[in-house]
Order: structure tokens, then sequence, then C-alpha cells
């Protein structure tokens, strides 16, 4: 009698490790097509960078392309946009243009007005936001409100000397 009570038990302590064994490894394969779920698609990760040619772009050129879902302009300045990138810091925002750009003759900035979000057009010096009014020089940076910061720089690199790959640094 007392065998038969030590047996169930056992057999009842083998029954809980074993459900809670076959439970967990349950639970454990139902999370890896979540978690799959979860990682971006291929789709999604290219779209995370996009590669610019820049030998079709003349001095003075802009070139707008998407990255991420926004627009990112590329500007081609010139040596007086250069001279005169370099004689601001700029007015609202204060930053020096060499801090903005990695090599003087390419400006590259999320074309997104930092007001409201607007997309500012490129107007003679600079961008020129036409929801609201606040313009841009052409180092991106707010210099007439209301917009409250510069246009936002993306990380990018310079593959070779026509060629840059946005988003990453
Ligand atoms: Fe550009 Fe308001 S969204 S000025």
């Amino acid at each position: 009698m007392e065998n038969d009570v030590k047996e169930g038990g056992d057999r009842r302590n083998f029954l809980i490790k074993l459900t809670s064994v076959v439970g967990g490894a349950g639970v454990a394969a139902a999370c890896v097509p979540f978690v799959s779920s979860m990682n971006p698609t291929s789709d999604v990760l290219a779209k995370a960078e996009t590669e610019v040619d820049l030998s079709g772009i003349p001095p003075g050129g802009v070139h707008t392309v998407a990255w991420e879902g926004k627009p990112v302009f590329v500007l081609h300045r010139t040596p007086e946009e250069i001279a005169a990138a370099q004689a601001s810091n700029g007015v609202i925002d204060p930053e020096p243009d060499a801090k903005r750009v990695k090599k003087p003759e390419w400006l590259i900035v999320i074309g997104v007005c930092t007001h409201m979000g607007c997309v500012p057009t490129k107007e003679g010096p600079g961008w020129t936001c036409h929801c609201h009014g606040s313009q841009y020089d052409d180092s991106g940076r707010v210099v007439r409100g209301p917009a409250p910061k510069n246009l936002e720089v993306p990380p990018y690199h310079f593959e070779s000397d026509t060629k840059i790959i946005i988003g990453k640094a």
C-alpha cells in the first residue's frame, strides 16, 4: 500500500516535469516565428542604405533621393556657395559648416523642415519652406524661423569620389 502511494507520487512528479519540459519547448518554438517577424525584411534593409552616384550632379545642382522614406538633398556646392557657408556659423542653431559636411563641395541633408515636417524647396541660395516661411542656407542651417533647428545631416560615407552611401557613417 505504502509502495503504491510512493509510486503514484513518483509518477506524478515525473508527469509534472515532463509537462514543464514539453510546455517550455512549445513556448520557445512559438516564439521563433514571432521574434523572426520583428527582424526587418530585406526590402526594408535595402532602403536603410541609399547609394547616390554624384557624377551626374553639376556644380550648383541638387539631387533629391529617398532614404528611409524621407527626401535627402545632395547639393554639389560651387566655390561661392562653399565660401558663403564657411563665412557663417548659422544664426538660430549655430554650427560650423565644417561639422556638417565631409567634403566642402558636397552637402547632404535630410529635406524635412524641422518646424513641422514640410519639404523645403531650393531657391537661390539655400532652401525655403513654404509652409510657414522658414529659410535654410547652403549648409542646411536655419537662418529664419519658425524652424528651430538646422536640417539634419544623415549618416553617410564616401564609397569613392563619385559615390556616397546614405545610411551608414
Ligand atoms: Fe517648414 Fe513650418 S513646416 S516652416
